[in-house]
């Protein structure tokens, strides 16, 4: 093709932590207009690369030829003022200002020395009007108050502030509801193509990917396996580079064996949810399905009791009523939830992999308080293994470990003890095909031991895949209760539209 202007070229980058060989000998290129595509399991190399770029992270050895010189980043502010911009997996943001001051920060508006509160939420509003990935975003609210997608669009929307010329986003739809991830979708079309801006886009959504990318990069393990262009782009061919093996769309077997009810939800009535009854039973794994909004982490939550608006309703376990749902008694009861945001309700940056797996058993494994490291990272060892976590040693933070290791880690804590019902909330967002596969068989497992399963997921081939029974919702009720053959995508949508 004619008039392919090269915008960034990475020779031979390379990247070390400690053991890990992060990011492994990778070279590409890119030409102004690119959409292009990052895919691989957890733990590839992905973010390190991209924060190599962003100057973030300093390689080891490579070259970086950005826009005909060679440039050395050393620290991200290099790269913004050359206008190379990122979204992260993770939203960082100050909690204390509000979504306009985030987008602002370090580019104020100010009168005098003061900052011009009025100036830079008006400057925010026109941002948002000309990139309306969600109009309905309140930009003067404190960011700690806002839904994670909405914190999502705050970073969005910063990155776009810079004005780049490349903007590189780090799974940015993980946590959008589908009609964000849409515009967002569209609106790198339109700017590739209009404004010939470049965008470097990494996700674990490969038919997201295989839309709006013209080319495709994986890596495997830190390395490069292959760069596809749009007309070689298969999503069977990615999974297989991906995962280095075959891979055929694989759901463990649904339940042959379900048991009496476990826990039974009655007449529930919150702020936010009208008359729910749902019930699971043993062997069972049940689904939530609705459109965002709808009222399916309401009722995860409630069961849990984090929701303490409970107007009415009851809650029983082997048939019998709950007189206080609170979350101790629920987790004493065998009720454990995982829940949606996981930097909110469950992981401890600053505690290392093993603490973070061990952190909520410590009384059972050492009853009379005399914690033995060397004994606690053993066992966070182990349990680690089981859900094949990537990690450089089990001291480390976890906040060093990739996205999909964090979220792994989560389940790992909470599977680490005998539950009786297990609540899930999207627990594969972020996470890599290989390692949802190993979840799904873990859940089913869990099934074949007489355990309910109650998830709640924004994926609709995924609610279909695993559940054996699945309620819709709509506004907040549930709007038909689906079984065996009844359950099929075109079913769900007729009950949650
Ligand atoms: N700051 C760090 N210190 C130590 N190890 C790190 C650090 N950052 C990343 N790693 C390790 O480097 C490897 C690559 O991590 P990276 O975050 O780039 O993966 P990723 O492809 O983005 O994965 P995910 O899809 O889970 O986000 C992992 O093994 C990770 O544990
Ligand atoms: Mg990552």
């Amino acid at each position: 093709m004619k008039n392919k202007e090269p915008i960034l070229t990475c020779t031979k980058f390379d990247k070390h932590f400690g053991a890990t060989h992060a990011v492994n000998n990778v070279s590409f290129s890119l030409n102004r207009g690119d959409i292009f595509g990052l895919v691989g399991e957890n733990g590839a190399g992905k973010s390190t690369l991209i924060k190599m770029i962003g100057g973030e992270c300093i390689p080891d050895s490579g070259k970086m030829i950005y826009k005909n010189s060679e440039a050395k980043w050393k620290k991200s502010s290099d790269a913004l003022n050359n206008k190379i911009s990122i979204v992260h997996q993770e939203p960082l943001l100050i909690s204390s200002l509000n979504g306009a001051d985030n987008i602002f920060l370090n580019k104020e508006h100010t009168k005098g020395v003061i900052i011009d509160e009025e100036e830079t939420l008006k400057k925010a509003k026109l941002l948002l009007q000309k990139y309306p990935i969600y109009p309905d975003l309140i930009l003067d609210k404190n960011v700690d108050e806002l839904m994670l997608d909405e914190k999502f669009i705050v970073e969005i929307l910063k990155a776009l502030s810079y004005e780049p010329d490349i903007l590189i986003l780090d799974e940015p739809t993980a946590s959008l509801p589908k009609k964000s991830s849409e515009r967002l979708l569209n609106l790198l079309e339109e700017l590739s193509k209009k404004e010939k801006k470049t965008f470097i886009y990494i996700s674990h959504k490969l038919e997201e990917a295989i839309k709006v990318c013209n080319k495709i990069m994986v890596l495997r393990n830190g390395e490069n396996v292959g760069i596809l262009e749009k007309e070689d782009i298969e999503e069977n061919k990615l999974i297989k580079m991906m995962i280095n093996q075959d891979y055929e769309h694989f759901y463990p077997k649904k339940s042959e064996n379900i048991g009496n009810t476990i826990l039974q939800v009655k007449n529930l009535n919150t702020e936010a949810l009208k008359n729910i009854n749902i019930e699971i039973k043993a062997g069972e794994i049940v689904g939530l399905y609705g459109l965002m909004g709808a009222g399916m982490n309401e009722i995860a939550l409630s069961i849990f009791g984090i929701n303490n608006d409970l107007k009415e309703g009851t809650i029983s376990l082997h048939g019998k009523k709950m007189h206080k749902v609170e979350v101790s008694s629920m987790i004493k009861k065998g009720v454990f939830l995982i829940p949606p945001d996981k930097h909110k309700y469950g992981l401890f940056d600053t505690f290392t992999v093993a603490g973070n797996i061990t952190i909520a058993h410590l009384y059972e494994i050492f009853p009379q308080f005399l914690i033995s490291k060397s004994k606690e990272n053993k066992i966070a060892q182990k349990q680690a293994a089981k859900f094949n976590i990537k990690y450089g040693n089990i001291g480390q933070l976890v906040e060093e470990l990739s996205g999909g290791n964090q979220q792994k880690i989560i389940l790992a804590r909470w599977l680490f003890k005998e539950c009786e019902v297990l609540i899930l909330v999207d627990p594969t967002v972020g996470i890599d095909i290989g390692a949802k596969r190993e979840i799904y068989n873990l859940l089913r497992d869990l099934t074949k031991k007489n355990k309910g399963i109650l998830m709640v997921s924004s994926e609709i081939n995924e609610i279909v895949g695993i559940s054996d029974k699945i309620y819709t919702m709509r506004r907040g009720r549930i709007t038909a209760e689906l079984e065996k053959e009844q359950i099929t995508q075109e079913n769900i949508l007729k009950n949650i539209l």
